[in-house]
């Protein structure tokens, strides 16, 4: 057999794609890999998939995508020039908290992902992911928008836009962090925005 060689976001894309590691996999419609620009030097990282983001495939197409996109625009970033990814890749159903067996089961994707974007700022979206790349016992009310750094990559967290869609006065602060998110993309990545 011959034909286009695969790349190493095909294959791993495959992988999630044939993944039945644990039981998010039985109730999925679809695996949602991520989104975004390959190589951008900047990721953010969400929870899970929610109920539209199963039914299409693509993270954070529901209403907190909408809200994700909106904070994202204020500061010129977007699915055309960040990568967007997810803690767990299917579904946890109900919408519930993936369990961190899911979360192991599904951390060497991510973590795949990462080696290949090679990305220089990694932003969590919510207390989930920030518990998986920056600490476990990682306080968002108290630690969103500080700014870790390991192996030569910054880290930071904000809210998940689900939690601001519940919870407006979260807004001004998500906002103060934005515009921190933007200093340190001009310091570090401001070739993203060319
Ligand atoms: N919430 C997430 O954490 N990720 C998505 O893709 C959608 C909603």
């Amino acid at each position: 057999m011959s034909g286009p060689v695969p790349s190493a976001w095909d294959l791993l894309r495959r992988r999630c794609e044939d993944c039945r590691a644990c039981g998010l996999s039985e109730t999925r419609t679809n695996v949602v890999f991520g989104v975004g620009k390959q190589d951008s030097p900047i990721l953010f990282v969400g929870e899970g998939p929610g109920q539209q983001e199963d039914l299409q495939g693509e993270p954070f197409v529901g209403a907190a995508g909408k809200l994700l996109d909106e904070m994202l625009s204020i500061i010129d970033l977007g699915r055309d020039n960040c990568y967007i990814a997810n803690v767990v890749k299917c579904r946890p159903p109900g919408n519930r908290d993936p369990r961190e067996e899911e979360q192991a089961a599904c951390a060497e994707y991510l973590q795949e992902q990462i080696r290949l974007i090679q990305p220089k700022l990694i932003i969590c979206l919510g207390r989930i992911a920030a518990g998986v790349l920056i600490r476990r016992d990682f306080r968002i009310t108290r630690e969103h928008g500080k700014w870790t750094k390991r192996d030569g990559v910054w880290y930071t967290a904000i809210y998940h836009p689900s939690a601001l869609l519940r919870d407006l006065n979260r807004r001004p602060e998500t906002f103060l962090d934005l515009m921190n998110i933007r200093d340190k993309v001009r310091e570090v990545c401001p070739e993203v925005w060319n």
